[in-house]
Parts: C-alpha cells; structure tokens; sequence
C-alpha cells in the first residue's frame, strides 16, 4: 500500500522551454544541472516510465527507482529495466512497483510522445518552466488553464552550471 492508502498518482516530469521544447536531435536542449538534483529528488524511490528514446538517451538506468521502459519492438530490452509493450502494461506494472514500494506516485519521465499520450490520465504535472526558448524538435503538450491549475511554485536562479533560471511549478487539477 502507499504511504497514504490510496492508489498511487500518476505525475508527469518534465523541463519545458517558455516556448515548449523539451528535446532536441534525441537529447535535453540546454544544460541544467540544478534541475538534474532537483528531478532526482521527485523521482527517487518511484516507479518512473518513459519511451524507448527516452531511455536511450540516458547514461543507463534511473539508480533507486525501478525503470519501465516502453518499446513496441518484442525484441526490445536492456539491463536493469522492465520493458513494456503497451503503454497500459507500463502503467500496470508502475502501480504494482509503487504498491510494493509504498511510493504514492509514478513518474512519467517522457518524451514528448509518452507525455502526449499520458497527460489525459495524470494526476499531476511538476514542471520545471526553463526561462529560455531553444531550438528543438520535441515539445510538451499544453498545459490547459481550464484542466490544471497552480498548486505550488519555487523561483530558481541559475546556479554555475545552469543555463538559465526556472520556476518548478506543481500543477493539480481543477
Ligand atoms: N525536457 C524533458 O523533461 C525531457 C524528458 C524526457 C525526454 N526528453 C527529450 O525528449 C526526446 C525523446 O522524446 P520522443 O517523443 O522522441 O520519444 P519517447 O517518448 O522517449 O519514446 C518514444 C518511443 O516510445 C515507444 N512508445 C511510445 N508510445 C508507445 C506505446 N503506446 N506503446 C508502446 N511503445 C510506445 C516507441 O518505441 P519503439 O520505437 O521502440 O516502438 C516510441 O518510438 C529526447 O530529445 C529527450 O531528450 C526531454
């Protein structure tokens, strides 16, 4: 069981460009080491889910958080994560992995795809809103003024190896 007794949320991660780009030619289209700590913190100890291109574009799998990882390729797999073939038996196996845990939310880590198909079904967006507009080839959905609404904020300067300030921002629904 979650720590709460309920069934655990389903949150959506992720750093958004003010002009909604997340990605670029497979990778993160700014440098952002505080946001690195920051994702860290959210994520740790959590079931997290996320895209085959996703994962491929990590050094290897999240430590301390058990990885799913969704393919539609049979032959997909890799040390260290649980591969799915449908994104409803990654959410399956996130909730089966957050009961087990006691984690009271699954983390949808992305991209862009994962997060465009999942937003619909969240409980929560934390979003870390990056104070600049960078080229890139993979955005966020829109956030709907009318579906979510502001439930906390933190304001962040650009530490030394930031490439800009940021806001994290927790979205609930209405
Ligand atoms: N800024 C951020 O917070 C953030 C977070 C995460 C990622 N990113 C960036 O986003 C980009 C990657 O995003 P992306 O949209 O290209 O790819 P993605 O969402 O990471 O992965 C897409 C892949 O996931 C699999 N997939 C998607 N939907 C599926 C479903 N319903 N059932 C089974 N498999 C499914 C498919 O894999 P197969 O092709 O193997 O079938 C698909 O090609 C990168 O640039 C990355 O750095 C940014």
């Amino acid at each position: 069981m979650s720590g709460s007794g309920r069934p655990p949320a389903l949150t959506l991660v992720a750093a958004v460009g003010a002009n909604g780009v997340i990605g670029s030619d497979g990778g993160l289209p700014w440098r952002l080491k505080s946001d690195m700590k920051h994702f860290r913190a959210v994520t740790m100890g959590k079931p997290v889910v996320m895209g085959r291109k996703t994962y491929l574009s990590l050094p290897g799998p999240l430590k301390g958080r058990t990885n799913i990882v969704v393919s539609r390729d049979p032959d997909f797999t890799a040390p260290g994560i649980l591969a799915a073939r449908t994104l409803n038996a990654a959410l399956d196996a996130a909730r089966g992995d957050a009961l087990r845990r006691g984690a009271d939310a699954i983390a949808v880590i992305g991209g862009a795809d994962i997060y465009q198909q999942v937003i619909a079904g969240a409980d929560s967006l934390v979003i870390t809103h990056v104070q600049i507009s960078p080229k890139g080839d993979r955005t966020f959905p829109p956030i709907d003024s009318a579906v979510w609404i502001e439930a906390a904020r933190e304001e962040h300067q650009p530490g030394p190896d930031d490439d800009a300030s940021f806001s994290v921002v927790t979205y609930t629904r209405r």
